[in-house]
């Protein structure tokens, strides 16, 4: 149950080492967040951000195996995660970016790519609900994109999983109206993290710092979708009118 203030006091986080998520929970942690769980591909890589949480002031902070693309183990990890106590934010940070020229030859992995960033989402983002709804409290935050809201041809495979996925945590929060239980959408645009490493910064680049501050004003502020920064709201309401023509030049130009 969030504290006297409205702080979040536990979470867990599905992709506990992203970049974005340990920025997010270097904000929590302070104000109030006493029990943390990273659930993450290789979670005895996580040794220094646990111990990193602590110093900050979580008295519990654990790790557990989880992978998107293992949906049939999603109930279980997440019912066995809440069974140690309420959990006030379940965060969905996981997400694959790949390389999309890879990906035009490789339609398997592309079917992998959207299994972990779309059906990965749908089956821990329902189980979360599923619990949460039991407890009767909680807020569930995923991970979206501003590559979402247009499809770009530079990268339409992640653009089109993050569509989707956006879609599905907004009918999700709809369906969980009056539970008690809410739903937030992040729309960054492109953010200095590992998933980014190396490529050329687009413009209203921004850093997993930036992108904290805005779920952490967002959660507090009770927002159902943030975007970081706020003015590519208004960026991406006029690309997603243009005409496809027009679209494919200015997509293709960075
Ligand atoms: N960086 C950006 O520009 C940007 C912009 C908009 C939205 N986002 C979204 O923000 C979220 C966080 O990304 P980030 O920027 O913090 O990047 P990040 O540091 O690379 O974090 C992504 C995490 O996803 C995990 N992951 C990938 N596949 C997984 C799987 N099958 N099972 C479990 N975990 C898996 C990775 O785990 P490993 O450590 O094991 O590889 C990694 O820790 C993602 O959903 C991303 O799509 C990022």
């Amino acid at each position: 149950m969030k504290n006297a203030l409205g702080a979040v006091q536990s979470a867990l986080v599905l992709g506990g080492a992203s970049d974005i998520a340990q920025a997010t929970l270097r904000r929590l942690v302070p104000q109030g967040c006493r029990r943390v769980v990273l659930a993450a591909r290789h979670p005895d890589e996580l040794t220094d951000d646990v111990d990193a949480l602590k110093e900050a002031g979580a008295a519990n902070v654990t790790t557990v195996a989880f992978d998107a693309l293992d949906t049939e183990s999603h109930a279980a990890l997440v019912d066995a995660c809440f069974a140690g106590g309420d959990i006030d934010l379940v965060l969905i940070a996981f997400g694959v970016l790949g390389e999309q020229k890879a990906l035009d030859d490789d339609p398997e992995a592309a079917a992998d790519l959207a299994r972990a960033n779309y059906v990965g989402v749908v089956s821990s983002g329902l189980a979360a609900a599923g619990c949460m709804r039991k407890q009767g409290h909680g807020t569930i935050v995923v991970m979206s994109s501003v590559a979402g809201e247009r499809v770009r041809k530079a990268n339409f495979v992640y653009g089109s999983t993050k569509a989707a996925a956006d879609a599905f945590a907004q009918g999700l929060g709809d369906s969980l109206a009056g539970s008690g239980v809410r739903v937030m959408v992040v729309r960054p645009g492109f953010v200095h993290t590992k998933m980014t490493a190396g490529m050329e910064a687009a413009p209203f680049a921004t850093d997993p710092e930036a992108v904290a501050d805005a779920i952490v004003n967002g959660l507090a502020s009770g927002k159902e979708v943030v975007w970081v920064p706020p003015a590519l709201r208004w960026v991406m309401t006029a690309f997603r009118h243009l005409p496809r023509p027009v679209w494919r030049r200015v997509s293709s130009s960075r």
